[in-house]
């Protein structure tokens, strides 16, 4: 497919509360039907909250992937909305915690991603996962990266030259800088970045909101409030993403000269 409509959902997880974040989620979902969506993205740690008070609460508001409520949920929704997803969850494995994304289509369960760089006190709560997928789906290769993990040029690169044309970038954010930084970030990647970020305060955290869709001309073309859980769409056409030329002699990938980096 070429042009497709996308859209990033910008929620309130309630900490430590699935039941009703799942029925958060399924009224966004709802919504995004309703216009038609053929991808939405729904923030990190959207079944449990963030801010844990304890391992034991992290623990109780966790599942597995696949097969978790919420994936469950996602499995039933996608395939009557004939809708791709990706959500942030808290995934349990055995006695680990993952800071998970999922992926669900109309086929059903996709894949996972579980965060490569965690931020802060997230290293007291979870593992990390050891590397970046993209999927082939019918509508659009989607790669996937977690919040914190935007600070890492290497995490979307890596998405960007395995082909990846949507990088789904499900948040939490507390710091002022990547809504500022992701136009570069598509822009040199010649990618599509839907970063669904959430809202609210959790204990000393505020959410800074500010959900945005980029296009691989680094232009921001849907952006949320600070404050309001909303969702915001754009359509996009996806070969502006799988031309990678930013002049007729520039080609961001093919100009690339990994000898010359001293990484
Ligand atoms: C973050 O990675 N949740 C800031």
């Amino acid at each position: 497919m070429d042009v497709i409509r996308v859209a990033a959902a910008q929620i309130k997880p309630i900490l430590g509360d699935p039941e009703k974040n799942r029925r958060k989620i399924a009224r966004f979902l709802e919504l995004a039907h309703n216009d038609d969506v053929d991808l939405v993205v729904f923030p990190e740690l959207s079944n449990s909250g963030y801010n844990f008070s304890s391992t034991e609460q992290a623990f109780a508001t966790s599942e597995n992937i696949p097969g978790g409520k919420t994936i469950k949920l996602l499995e039933r929704m996608a395939h009557e909305y004939s809708m791709y997803v990706v959500v942030g969850i808290n995934e349990r494995d055995d006695n680990a915690l993952y800071n998970s994304a999922v992926l669900v289509g109309p086929e059903g369960y996709v894949g996972k991603y579980r965060k490569v760089h965690l931020f802060f006190n997230e290293k007291d709560i979870f593992k990390r996962g050891n590397r970046f997928y993209v999927f082939d789906t019918r509508i659009a290769r989607i790669g996937i990266m977690i919040c914190f993990d935007w600070i890492f040029p290497e995490a979307a690169r890596s998405l960007a030259l395995q082909g990846a044309e949507i990088i789904a970038h499900p948040t939490n954010l507390v710091l002022p800088y990547w809504q500022k930084m992701a136009p570069l970030r598509a822009l040199e990647n010649r990618v599509y970045i839907i970063s669904a970020n959430r809202i609210g305060i959790e204990g000393d955290l505020t959410f800074t909101g500010r959900s945005i869709i980029v296009s691989p001309k680094g232009e921001i073309i849907a952006e949320a409030s600070r404050t309001h859980e909303e969702i915001i769409y754009a359509d996009i056409d996806l070969r502006l993403a799988r031309n990678k030329n930013v002049t007729p002699k520039n080609n961001v990938f093919e100009d690339r000269l990994p000898e010359a980096y001293t990484l």
